[in-house]
């Protein structure tokens, strides 16, 4: 693809659906596609940032998903333990920064230190931020965020002001992309998607590789965005 024409947008985000039905439609546990699902992030994660977007957000379990049979929490919360453990290296290789958002109640501790120890191992990567939100909900982000203002101040706010009580210095989103053919929020980012443009494919996420992408910056590309306007040109 040719990025002269191609428009990048600075902040992309995910919401990656359809783990679950890629593997049971192929008469295998969910588990695999958590699996696959994983593999997948990593792949889809350096080339998108690759591309030249500067940060990525993705949805990898929401505070709602604890409604899910413990056996499947407890297989995705080992995942996660794994895979930030040994992926600390892939993330150093490719320069990307890697950074969480949510609530670290009923995380574990293992949990909690492994992504402590990945944030403090890719502070000072350059090639793109990746933001992994995981036990996150857009409602906990923003009632979060009001708590800690009721602790630190009297009086008004702006919305510049309260952006800087949210789980991280991120930008608005431009582009949300859920996987799966779900069209809904499931409570992801509420602030930051504002005026975001939203793509819909049908594949689920472990099929949702570089071509797909491509596809998906294609559609981008073609959106007009307004901003309330009549035209941001
Ligand atoms: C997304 O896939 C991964 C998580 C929510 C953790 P799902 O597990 O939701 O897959 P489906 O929607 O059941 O197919
Ligand atoms: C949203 O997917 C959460 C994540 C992708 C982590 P779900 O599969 O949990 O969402 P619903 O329940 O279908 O809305
Ligand atoms: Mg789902």
């Amino acid at each position: 693809m040719n990025n002269e024409i191609i428009k990048i947008p600075n902040h992309v985000a995910i919401i990656l659906d359809g783990n679950g039905r890629w593997a049971t439609e192929r008469g295998l546990k969910r588990n695999k596609g958590h699996e696959e699902g994983y593999k997948t992030l990593k792949r889809i994660s350096k080339y998108i940032l690759n591309r030249g977007t500067k940060y990525l957000s993705v949805f990898a379990f929401s505070t709602e998903n604890f409604n899910r049979p413990q056996k499947e929490v407890d297989y995705l919360m080992n995942l996660f333990v794994e895979a930030f453990k040994k992926d600390s290296k892939f993330f150093i290789e490719e320069n990307i920064k890697v950074v969480f958002s949510g609530r670290k109640e009923k995380l574990s501790e293992k949990l909690i230190k492994v992504m402590r120890d990945l944030e403090k191992d890719t502070a000072n990567n350059t090639n793109g931020v990746l933001n992994i939100c995981l036990n996150y909900g857009g409602r906990a982000e923003i009632v979060d965020a009001v708590n800690k203002i009721i602790d630190d101040k009297n009086g008004k706010i702006s919305e510049e002001e309260f952006k800087k009580y949210l789980y991280n210095d991120l930008p608005d989103i431009d582009f949300l992309i859920r996987t799966s053919g779900e069209m809904r929020v499931s409570n992801f980012m509420l602030w930051q998607l504002s005026y975001a443009e939203l793509y819909f494919p049908r594949c689920y996420f472990p099929d949702f590789l570089e071509e797909e992408y491509d596809k998906a910056l294609e559609e981008y590309t073609k959106r007009d965005r307004r901003f309330g306007g009549l035209n941001n040109e």
